[in-house]
């Protein structure tokens, strides 16, 4: 894994960064889609976003939304005007940069349907992606970063990730007449693996290519896909890893937003900078 500080974005001219926000945020409980869902004073996506473009990697954001949802196109396009007014992130002081195009779409049942939806409104100068989880709203920008930088060093695929810290077991169904619902089946050697988040970064070509196989999977296939470099890995691409960060946590549970909250306002707040 790569562990190198860094602080700048790499000069990735024609990167886009498609944020996924189409899901419904269920586990949440909210009772409107997770993207809309207050932290901090301001919504999910609206944090998610300004982490984008903070990260400055950006040639052009292309954010997935709920279906016909007119609030949250509205927040993007409100989103657009706040970074128009405030300036692209430069990579370095003096260095003009172009300001990022912001594009909604409609996504779609699945994530995976929902980055299709994306990858199908990208510019057509654009030749790496970064895809990202609204989700994951406090992703520091140096984790935006470190995914670039393997690409523009020649990975086709990258992922952030972070070690796991429990123990973790397989297990089946027990009989009926068991102890208890479930059985052991087996235990994962631990140093070997790996908790995976966004944003994950791909060659566009490579992506499309992956998406284009899984538009032919059943509906148990389908529901198996949980992110996209899994869909690179079956066309037997490398997938690279780099050091994520515990902040980057995906928001799903009410205990994840109280967390969330406290990052962003609590004590630890000011000094938790972990990169
Ligand atoms: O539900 P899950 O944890 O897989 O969601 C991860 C990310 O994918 C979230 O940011 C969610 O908004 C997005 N998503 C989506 N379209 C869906 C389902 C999830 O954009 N149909």
């Amino acid at each position: 894994m790569d562990s190198a500080p860094t602080n700048t974005p790499p000069a990735a001219a024609l990167t886009a960064v498609v944020v996924v926000a189409a899901g419904s945020g269920e586990r949440l409980g909210y009772g409107m889609p997770k993207a809309k869902v207050p932290l901090g004073g301001d919504s999910i996506l609206t944090h998610a976003l300004r982490g984008v473009a903070a990260a400055g990697v950006a040639r052009q954001i292309c954010v997935a939304i709920p279906p016909g949802d007119p609030e949250l196109r509205n927040l993007c396009e409100t989103f657009a005007q706040e970074l128009a007014v405030e300036g692209p992130q430069a990579p370095a002081p003096g260095v003009a940069v172009q300001l990022p195009a912001v594009t909604v779409v409609d996504g779609g049942a699945s994530r995976a349907d929902s980055v299709r939806a994306a990858l199908a409104a990208l510019q057509p100068e654009i030749e790496a992606v970064l895809v990202h989880d609204a989700a994951r709203a406090l992703t520091p920008e140096a984790v935006f970063h470190r995914v670039s930088r393997a690409l523009a060093a020649g990975a086709q695929a990258v992922i952030p990730v972070i070690p796991v810290v429990d123990t973790v077991k397989t297990v089946e169904a027990a009989a009926a007449d068991a102890p208890a619902p479930e059985l052991v089946t087996g235990t994962a050697a631990r140093e070997a693996l790996r908790a995976v988040q966004t944003p994950q970064g791909f060659q566009l070509a490579t992506l499309r290519r992956a998406h284009a196989a899984a538009a032919t999977f059943d509906a148990g296939q389908a529901a198996a896909v949980t992110d996209d470099a899994m869909l690179v890995e079956l066309l037997g691409v490398p997938v690279h890893a780099v050091r994520g960060a515990s902040q980057s946590l995906k928001i799903t549970t009410p205990l994840d937003l109280i967390i969330a909250e406290g990052l962003l306002e609590g004590p630890l707040g000011a000094r938790w900078v972990e990169g």
